[in-house]
C-alpha cells in the first residue's frame, strides 16, 4: 500500500484499526497464551504499526487547508502513535513491549470532530463547571469532617483521621457505595443520607450544564451552517436580517444521493424544498429539471393538494427544506417572497396536468 493510497484511509477505518490493535494488546497480557498465538497477534500488531506509519508520512507530506490546531492534533497523534511502539521495541523488555501501543487510544481523537466540541463546550461552560466542581470539594471536605467527628469514636480504623474518612466522602457523594466504610452510628447514617441526596444533586448539576453546552454548540453549529446555505439561495437574498435569522433557524438541510426519490407523485405534501446545489428532475409529460436556486414542492403546500409530480435527485442534491406552518411564517415576515412562490405555483399549475 502506497503512502498515496493510505490517505484515502476513512476515520472509521483508522478508528477499526486502533480498536483491533487495543484488543490485541489485551489479549497478549493473558498469561497461559502459547508462543504461536502470541506470534500471530504480534505479527497483527506490526501489520497496524505499518499502517500508522504510512498514515504519519502521508499526514507529514500532504498540503492541506486545515485549522493549524487540527492539523497540530493529528501530527502529535500520528508521531506518537509510530514512535512509542517503535521505542518500546528497541528499549523495554519482554512481554510489555506490546503494551506501549496502548499509545493508539489516542487515534481515534485524531481528526474527530466530537472532541473539538467537546473542547468548546469545556471551554466555554468551564466557570460553570468550575464552580460546581468548588462545591463538590466542599461538600467533600464538610462530609469527611463530619463523619471524623460522628464516627471516630466508633470505627476509628477506618474514620480515625480525615483523610480516611475521606475515602467513605468519595464513594458515598458519588452515590458509588462500595460498603467498605458504613457509618454504626445514628447520626452517621442520617449524614451519609445527606451526603447521598448532595451527590445526586451534584452530578445532576453536572450533567444539566454539559447536556445545555452541547446542545447549543450544536444550535450555534446547525446555524452557521444553514446560514451558509440559505445565502446560496437568490431567493433569499430578498430578506432583511429579521426574516433570514428566522428563516434560516425554520429551514432544515437534507442532501439526497443521485437518484433518490425526494417527493411522489400522489403523496400529501406538507413540506417544500430549496436547492442549494445539484439538480433535481421532475417526472411532468415532459419532465422538467431544476437547478441551484430553484424550488419545488410549493404546489402541495400551497394548496394543500397531492404531489402534482415525482421528482427525484438528478445529482447528489443538497436541498434545504421549509415546512407549511414556516411558509407562514415566511409569507408574514417577507410577503414578496411568499408571491413569487405562489406566482410559481400557478404557472406551474398551468403547464402540468391533474390527476
Ligand atoms: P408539488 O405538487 O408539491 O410536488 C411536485 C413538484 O414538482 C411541484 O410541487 C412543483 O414544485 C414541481 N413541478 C410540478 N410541475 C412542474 C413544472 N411544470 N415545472 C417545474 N416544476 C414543476
Amino acid at each position: 500500500m502506497s503512502a498515496l493510497s493510505f490517505s484515502k484511509i476513512s476515520a472509521s477505518l483508522n478508528a477499526v484499526l486502533a480498536a483491533i490493535g487495543l484488543v490485541t494488546v489485551a489479549a497478549l497480557t493473558t498469561p497461559d497464551m502459547t508462543g504461536q498465538t502470541r506470534l500471530v497477534l504480534e505479527a497483527l500488531l506490526a501489520g497496524i504499526w505499518t499502517a500508522y506509519s504510512l498514515q504519519l508520512i502521508e499526514t507529514l507530506t500532504m498540503q492541506r487547508t486545515r485549522d493549524v490546531q487540527g492539523r497540530t492534533l493529528e501530527i502529535a497523534v500520528d508521531v506518537l502513535a509510530v514512535l512509542v511502539p517503535l521505542a518500546a521495541f528497541f528499549f523495554a523488555r519482554g512481554r510489555d513491549q506490546s503494551l506501549y501501543c496502548a499509545i493508539w487510544l489516542l487515534k481515534p481523537l485524531r481528526g474527530s470532530t466530537f472532541f473539538r466540541l467537546l473542547g468548546r463546550v469545556l471551554t466555554k461552560e468551564a466557570r460553570n463547571l468550575i464552580g460546581v466542581t468548588s462545591i463538590f470539594g466542599i461538600v467533600l471536605f464538610g462530609a469527611a469532617l463530619a463523619a471524623y467527628i460522628i464516627e471516630r469514636d466508633v470505627q476509628p480504623d477506618k474514620f480515625g483521621s480525615i483523610p480516611l474518612a475521606m475515602w467513605w466522602a468519595v464513594v458515598t457523594l458519588s452515590t458509588t457505595g462500595y460498603g467498605d466504610e458504613i457509618p454504626q452510628s445514628f447520626a452517621g447514617r442520617i449524614l451519609a443520607g445527606l451526603v447521598m441526596m448532595s451527590g445526586i444533586g451534584i452530578f445532576a448539576l453536572w450533567a444539566g450544564i454539559l447536556a445545555t453546552g452541547f446542545y447549543e454548540e450544536v444550535r450555534r453549529q446547525d446555524f452557521v451552517r444553514n446560514w451558509q446555505l440559505v445565502a446560496a439561495v437568490p431567493l433569499f437574498q430578498k430578506l432583511g436580517s429579521g426574516a433570514l435569522i428566522e428563516i434560516v433557524r425554520a429551514l432544515r438541510p437534507r442532501i439526497v444521493p443521485a437518484g433518490g426519490i425526494i417527493c411522489r407523485k400522489g403523496e400529501t405534501g406538507d413540506q417544500m424544498y430549496f436547492i442549494v446545489e445539484g439538480r433535481v428532475s421532475v417526472a411532468t409529460p415532459n419532465p422538467v429539471e431544476l437547478g441551484s436556486g430553484s424550488f419545488f414542492g410549493e404546489m402541495a403546500l400551497i394548496s394543500g393538494e397531492p404531489r402534482s409530480a415525482t421528482v427525484s435527485a438528478a445529482t447528489e442534491v443538497s436541498l434545504l427544506s421549509l415546512y407549511s406552518s414556516d411558509f407562514q411564517m415566511l409569507s408574514s415576515s417577507s410577503p414578496e417572497i411568499a408571491d413569487i412562490i405562489r406566482k410559481t405555483a400557478l404557472e406551474r399549475r398551468g403547464t402540468t396536468p391533474k390527476g
